[in-house]
Formats: C-alpha cells, structure tokens, sequence
C-alpha cells in the first residue's frame, strides 16, 4: 500500500480525504498541530474505517519534525492541505497567513526533495479568481489581485510550484483550486467543525438551525443575480475528497517533472437563499434569516467550468445541494449529541 502524507489530516477536507484514500487501498499518515481541528476528527476517521491511522502532532513549519517523519515513513505521496484559511482574520493576521502558509509549502518541498518523493496534490481556491468577468470560470481565467491575504497566499503557493516544476525538477504536482465545500461524512462522524463564529455559510446554517447562534444574515438582497444574493457553486467534501484520490491517481501515471491545476466544483451555481431554502427543506426546520447589508469584500458570483477535471481525471461531483446540506444538518445533530 501506497503511504501518503496529509498534512493537515485532521482538519476538515483532510479528514474526508483520509477516509477516501484508504477506500482506494492508499495508507494515509496525517501530520496535524490541531491549530484549527480537533482530536475527535480522528475518534470519527478510526468509527468510520474500523482502524486507526497514524497520526504525528506537530507543525509542519518544524523542519526537524518533517524531516523525522519522512525518514520513519517511505512516502509515495503528499496532500498539502494545512494552511491558516479564515479570510477576515487574514486581513488582520497578515503575517501569520504568509508565514504558515508559504513556509510550510516550502519546508515540505525541500523535505520531498530530501527524500525523493515526488508526487504532491496542493489546495488551492477559486478565490484565486476573484470577481471573473466569464463565468463560469475555466482554468484559462486569469486570475485576479487577491481580495485578502489568504487569498494571495494561495496564488503565491500555486507560483511556487509552478517555478518548482519550470527548474527542472523531476516531481509531479497537482493543484486543486476548490470552490465551496459543504457537507460531512453521511455516516456524521467526520465533518466541518469550525472553532468560533463559522466563516461559512452551511456551518452556519445548521449551527442557526440547533440554536447555537441567534440568526443568520444573507449579506446583500442587491446583486446582480436572480434573487439578489450571491451566488456559489458548493461542493459536497465526499466528492472533494475523491477528486484528491483521482489526481494522485493521476499524477503516479505521469512522467517526471508536471504540473498542471483543475478547478473543482460541480459545475453549478446557487445563490444563498437558494441554499437557505434547499436547507428548510431538508431539515424540515424554518431558519431564522435576515437581511443584512453586502459584505465587504463578497464576490458576487462564481461557479466553475469542469469539462478539465472531468474530461482529464475522470472526475464528476455525484453528491446534489440536497444531500450536501442532508450531510451538514445531519453531522450537526450528531454534534450536539456527543456532547
Ligand atoms: N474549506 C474551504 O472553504 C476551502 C476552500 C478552498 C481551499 N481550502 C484549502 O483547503 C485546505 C484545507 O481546508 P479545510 O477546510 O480542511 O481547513 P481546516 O482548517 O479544517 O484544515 C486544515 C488543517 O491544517 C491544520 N494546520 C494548519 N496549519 C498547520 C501547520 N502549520 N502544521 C500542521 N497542521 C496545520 C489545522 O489544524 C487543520 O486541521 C486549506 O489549505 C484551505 O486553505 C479550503
């Protein structure tokens, strides 16, 4: 079995990931420092395969720390999802983004280097795009002034890699700019499990839905949409996840020194009281919403174009809006029940 490192194992979208990987006969092994996850993530991983996986605590911008578990561990691969990722708090903690996401970046490169291993699957995001004057928005787009720090570190880490590939180097490097994951494990062991004020919407959603919060407000009722709110394409994590499985696929059939990127979405776009409704429906419980002002810094609209990924790694989301939210409000309950 194929040993793959997912830094950032324990956190949401490495969770789910972890979970497809073993399904398709890899042996994931996750580095995690529990910045912005937690241990029961992988209490939920070990109900959901019957076995646990190994798992180091540690930060990956420890240099010694990565170079130990690549000398205890022969990888064949690597997912790269740690990363700081709260938009607003990027606007304030500049430097904390920068420094956590590129360093890591970095510090896992030379450490692959070290140890020859070769093949990398990045998380990237459609916020590389910003506003697109198309939509939707291919891989051709081209993408945009970041609107936050986040969001330039993601373009500064796709610029690294592309550089990192442009030297020469035989390595084979994927990256994934994801649109709007939602949704949880169906079984609810494994979900989204935001510390603090949820900075998306569907956590939000259903922690409204349970009464942990008051009300949600829907910035803006003004744009140019069909209703007025902004538009998403939300992606169901299971479907995220196997995307990660199909491109490490991938890349082990490639020759030396690739790389190429893939949006991943379903290709659909739905805008906020869409999804509102889509939840009402499937809860069967009424959300106490408002209207509020627009929110500085809120794209409009965006949604993806997905012929690449479908056509190149075979790839289509399977999971609808109804089930992705089935999946939120169900791992919700299930929350509230453990605790
Ligand atoms: N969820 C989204 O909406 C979204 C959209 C586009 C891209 N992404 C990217 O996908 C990746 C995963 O996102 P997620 O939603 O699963 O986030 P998450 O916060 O749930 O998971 C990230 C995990 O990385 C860990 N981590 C952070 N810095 C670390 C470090 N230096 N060393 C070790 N562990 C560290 C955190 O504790 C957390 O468990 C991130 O790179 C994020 O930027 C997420």
């Amino acid at each position: 079995m194929k040993k793959i490192l997912i830094t950032g194992g324990a956190g949401y979208i490495g969770s789910h990931t972890a979970v497809a990987l073993v399904n398709a006969g890899f042996e994931p092994i996750i580095i995690d420092n529990f910045s912005n996850s937690n241990k029961s993530a992988l209490i939920g991983i070990e109900t959901i395969l019957g076995k646990a996986l190994k798992c180091y605590e540690g930060d990956c911008n420890d240099k010694a720390l990565m170079q130990r578990i690549f000398a205890e561990n022969q990888f064949e691969g690597v997912i790269h999802f740690a990363a700081y990722k709260a938009v607003g708090e990027s606007t304030q903690l500049p430097l904390k983004y920068y420094t956590n996401n590129i360093d890591s970046l970095l510090i896992l490169l030379e450490t692959m280097v070290d140890f020859g291993v070769k093949e990398l699957v990045f998380s990237s995001s459609c916020t590389v795009y910003g506003q697109p004057d198309i939509l939707p928005v291919s891989e051709e787009t081209p993408r945009q002034e970041a609107e936050s720090p986040y969001g330039n570190t993601k373009k500064i880490c796709e610029d690294i890699l592309r550089d990192y590939i442009k030297s020469g180097i035989a390595s084979r490097v994927i990256s994934l700019r994801y649109f709007n994951p939602v949704g949880a494990h169906p079984s609810g062991e494994i979900g989204e499990l935001p510390l603090g004020v949820p900075n998306n919407l569907v956590p939000f959603i259903t922690q409204t839905a349970v009464g942990i919060r008051e009300k949600l407000t829907v910035f803006g009722s003004d744009y140019d949409t069909p209703d007025g709110s902004c538009i998403r394409d939300y992606i169901h994590v299971m479907d995220l996840a196997d995307a990660h499985v199909k491109a490490l696929e991938y890349l082990f059939r490639q020759k030396d020194n690739f790389y190429d990127l893939f949006n991943v979405g379903t290709g659909k776009g739905n805008t906020v009281l869409e999804v509102i409704k889509t939840f009402e429906k499937v809860s069967g419980k009424p959300l106490n919403y408002h209207i509020g002002p627009r929110r500085p810094g809120d794209i409009e609209k965006v949604w993806a174009n997905t012929d690449k990924i479908n056509k190149v790694l075979g790839w289509q989301a399977q999971y609808s809006l109804e089930d992705s939210l089935r999946d939120s409000w169900n791992w919700q309950q299930k929350l509230g029940e453990r605790e």
